[in-house]
């Protein structure tokens, strides 16, 4: 393999900066070629450094390096040496100015890290190495500088020049050329640092602190997109308000700015008072966006501003503590969403992501801790274990503490390490100083990979009228961690009487309420926790509120679980027992498959869906996600060896099954919910959207020998105003090719040919196609002229969504793996990062059966042996191998 030289990094080795940077003046003189950037720094060695008389060591990558002057003297750049990565200069004095000139092209970085063109505008990525891409720099977050940032740029082609903080100056220059000037009064690390210029409109709006301060809100766009800003302002201020009002955190400068760009790797950039986002995260009006991407706006426009306090304000000391800027503010962008829309809803969409992917990769060969201790490349570490288990971690101490010593506890945070670059264990021990802890067990779940799987046994002694339920925990072994230690966590519960009510506030026991809630602290291996005068047998309902990110061993019986579903106070856990119970039937059938015996639908299961749709719930979006079934992605996790095919034909068969059985039952429900024609954003119409999308998923698949389902589809697709009807009824018709999905694919095409986020859904829809043509369209799509593989959504929603599509991917004849492999080693080069995304199906192949593990192992060798292999690759390919 290649690339076997790249030197991991690793948190032992951690030192404080021997040099610090206090002031930095930064002017660009940009040009799609040849852009100049002077940085200017007023450097001094770290009085708490280890070691006092070294070189200065910058970083700096893809630089060529013009000139260099330390105090005002020019210094010959043979004095100097350069590498790759490095600027390092020898016997330097304790104060000093530090002038460098490097030369960058914007035009040529398909990278996307540093500075880049996005469709005519100039931008900057610098999370999490990308700064060093700009200038030779101490790019590390433990370096704090004041930024003043001067851009001079063309005016005509860059009307618009932006950077941190607020402008200063600005005014014309000669040739054509304007500048403007920039200062960020708030020391940053140089991932927060930001620039856009280029032709943009802004649409403006304000915002009055508590404290009374105005602030002037604005999101910059392209003149076409100019109409479909309103919902991430509205978002944003809602945001803001929420900040104030359940954390008392203000914001802090006069500005605060949005830029949306097309091409991005990630979802957004928190950079200080100018946060880039993705385009997907910005814009949306009802014609062309989903619910899902109106919803998925108000959190990332959250997620980006509540860094703002949990990132910015305090940041990261190393990129090992990644996830306390992350998990922290995915949990607070979580709990946002929670306040504005179904609080349930919201939990079991996290939780969903959590299993499919979360659980998923801590289960593989890149399986790491919440702070991890070592990585290749950290771009490969934003990943759904610092992101959504870290945000889980969190959400348990939340619950451990309660809100209000959470509250103090995030209070004492903000108080105590304002203005530094900390750590998870800072994080911890200001919670527990706050809430006179000890949480040594429980910063575990930081150090330890791995997902536990609790055991739970129930004993009901009828007698004595005591219930007693022991539960044991057991992490398998990951990766560097063959040994595990018991971890703390917080077990939610109720104990669920025969009328389906909660027993909790009749029984004896000494765990404490919280609603209709006990809660139960699990510290060892294995612990028995005991009720009294139990009145009756009770039926547990576990693990409410998904309290712990665990797996539980099943323990109930499918009556139980149908019973938790009809009647559970605890509305997640009534979809929880909709979904496990779906599981284990989809599994059982699975097992008749492979045996070749006749798979059979449980009638408990068939009952309890039956209840479901005769009895819909007020929340309609819970309906609709009790009626999903687990995806194939999560179901998978629960084999000893994978064969996608059969998983695929299992789950299909119930399904099949459940549309023929409840046709009449999910027809009515289709037709007693349709929205109403003027779009709105009510948790009322966006359920009434996805429960007749749910219903329609099952009906078309009946489509063969009732033309008139089709025909529904059909009409939706053509009468439905809004984009979310029409996706779902696209999404529905994806599954039957013919006639009719064709000329429904086709015309959908030709009116959104040139609106590049409405194409993105059209990839992904087929894509993700179950229908047997899907190969040989992906295929053809890689061609068609709104496809690029320089553009991160385009990549993602063809190739990153055919990589998740279990039966096509998995085809036994390779093919799938083939299409994949061929396009990650031509994107290698362009986007390293990117290319190593799209990695992520191949990771898990020692899971599969025999033929399909030799083909993925002999890919992965392949790519392994790419001359040039990308850091970010390498260490994917070299992992899954190992
Ligand atoms: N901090 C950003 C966010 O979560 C993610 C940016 C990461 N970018 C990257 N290239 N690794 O909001
Ligand atoms: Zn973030």
């Amino acid at each position: 393999m290649n690339g076997q030289n790249f030197q991991p990094i690793r948190l032992i080795d951690y030192r404080p900066p021997e040099f610090l940077i206090d002031e930095l003046l930064l002017t660009f003189r940009l040009k799609q070629r040849g852009t100049l950037v002077q940085a200017s720094s007023m450097i001094r060695r770290n009085p708490s450094a280890d070691r006092r008389n070294g070189p200065l060591r910058l970083c700096g990558e893809q630089l060529q390096l013009v000139e260099l002057r330390l105090d005002d003297r020019r210094i010959s750049l043979q004095d100097v040496c350069v590498t790759d990565w490095e600027l390092i200069i020898e016997n330097v004095p304790d104060v000093f100015k530090l002038q460098i000139t490097t030369r960058v092209d914007p035009e040529d970085n398909t990278a996307l890290s540093g500075l880049y063109r996005s469709s005519a505008i100039y931008c900057t990525q610098c999370e999490a190495e990308g700064f060093r891409r700009i200038t030779y720099f101490l790019d590390r977050p433990d370096v704090l500088a004041r930024y003043t940032t001067r851009i001079e740029a063309p005016q005509e082609e860059c009307p618009v020049l932006l950077a941190n903080g607020n402008l200063v100056a600005a005014g014309e220059m000669d040739d054509g050329f304007h500048f403007a000037e920039w200062q960020d009064p708030f020391p940053k690390p140089s991932y927060l640092f930001a620039l856009v210029a280029g032709d943009l409109v802004k649409i403006e709006d304000e915002f009055v602190t508590a404290s009374g301060r105005r602030v002037t809100l604005q999101i910059y766009v392209h003149e076409r997109n100019r109409n479909k800003c309103k919902h991430a302002m509205v978002s944003l201020k809602k945001a803001m308000r929420w900040d104030e009002q359940v954390y008392g955190r203000e914001y802090d400068l006069d500005q605060y700015m949005i830029v949306a760009v097309d091409d991005f790797n990630m979802g957004a950039m928190e950079n200080k008072g100018l946060n880039l986002f993705n385009a997907k995260y910005v814009l949306a009006d009802p014609r062309s966006a989903t619910d899902q991407d109106y919803l998925a706006i108000e959190g990332v426009i959250a997620h980006e501003y509540f860094h703002n306090w949990t990132g910015n304000r305090i940041t990261c000391r190393d990129w090992f503590q990644l996830s306390l800027k992350e998990g922290l503010t995915v949990f607070r962008d979580q709990q946002f969403s929670a306040d504005m829309n179904s609080a349930a809803v919201q939990r079991i969409e996290d939780v969903r992501l959590l299993r499919q992917f979360q659980f998923r990769e801590d289960a593989g060969p890149m399986a790491h801790p919440v702070r991890p201790d070592q990585y290749l490349e950290i771009n490969n570490f934003y990943t759904v274990t610092i992101y959504n288990k870290g945000a889980e971690v969190i959400r348990m101490l939340h619950t451990l503490l309660g809100p209000e010593t959470f509250r103090r506890g995030m209070d004492l945070y903000f108080q105590r390490h304002d203005g530094q670059a900390v750590t998870c264990d800072d994080f911890v021990a200001a919670l527990a100083d706050a809430a006179d802890r000890d949480l040594t067990r429980f910063k575990h779940w930081y150090v330890q990979a791995g997902t536990p799987r609790l055991t739970v046994t129930e004993q009901w002694d009828e007698r004595h009228c005591t219930y007693v339920v022991t539960v044991a925990q057991a992490t398998p072994a990951t990766p560097g961690q063959p040994d595990k230690l018991p971890l703390h966590l917080p077990l939610l519960v109720g104990l669920l009487g025969s009328d389906g009510g909660d027993l909790a506030a009749r029984v004896s026991c000494p765990y404490e309420r919280r609603g209709n809630d006990l809660l139960l602290e699990l510290k060892e291996v294995q612990q028995d926790f005991v009720f009294r005068e139990v009145p009756e047998k009770p039926v547990l309902s576990f693990l409410r509120g998904f309290s712990a990110p665990v797996i539980v061993n099943p323990f109930q019986s499918r009556e139980e679980a149908a019973f938790v579903m009809q009647h559970d106070s605890d509305l997640f856990n009534r979809w929880d027992a909709a979904f496990s119970l779906a599981e284990a039937v989809i599994l059982e059938c699975l097992a008749k498959l492979v045996a070749a015996e006749t798979m059979e639908l449980d009638p408990v299961y068939l009952e309890a869906i039956h209840y479901l749709v005769g009895h819909p719930t007020d929340d309609r979006s819970l309906t609709a996600l009790a009626l999903q079934l687990p995806a194939e992605n999560h179901l998978l996790q629960a084999l000893k060896q994978i064969d996608p095919v059969a998983l695929h034909e299992a789950r299909r068969f119930v399904k099949q099954e459940l549309a023929g059985r409840l046709a009449d039952g999910l027809l009515n429900l289709y037709h007693d919910n349709e929205p109403s024609a003027t779009y709105r954003l009510t948790g009322d119409q966006v359920g009434r959207r996805s429960l007749r999308a749910v219903c329609l998923d099952y009906l078309v698949l009946l489509g063969e020998e009732q033309q008139d389902l089709l025909e529904l589809c059909a009409h939706q697709y053509r009468q439905g105003g809004t984009m979310t009807e029409k996706i779902g009824a696209l999404s529905a018709l994806a599954q039957v090719p013919g006639a009719l999905r064709d000329e429904i694919f086709d015309h959908f095409e030709n009116q959104w040919r040139s609106d590049p986020l409405v194409m993105d859904k059209w990839f992904a829809l087929q894509a993700a196609s179950p229908a047997a043509d899907t190969y040989d369209r992906v295929k053809k799509l890689l061609d068609h002229p709104a496809f690029s593989l320089k553009n991160p959504n385009k990549v993602r929603s063809l190739l990153g969504v055919f990589g998740q599509n279990h039966v096509h991917f998995h085809h036994e004849s390779g093919r799938g793996y083939r299409l994949l492999a061929d396009r990650i080693c031509q994107l290698d080069p362009l986007n390293p990062q990117l290319a190593a995304r799209l990695m992520q199906p191949f990771v898990t192949w020692r899971r599969y059966t025999k033929d399909r593990r030799q083909l993925m192992e002999q890919i992965l060798q392949e790519i392994g042996g790419q001359a040039g292999i990308s850091r970010d690759v390498y260490e994917i390919v070299s992992k899954s191998l190992a």
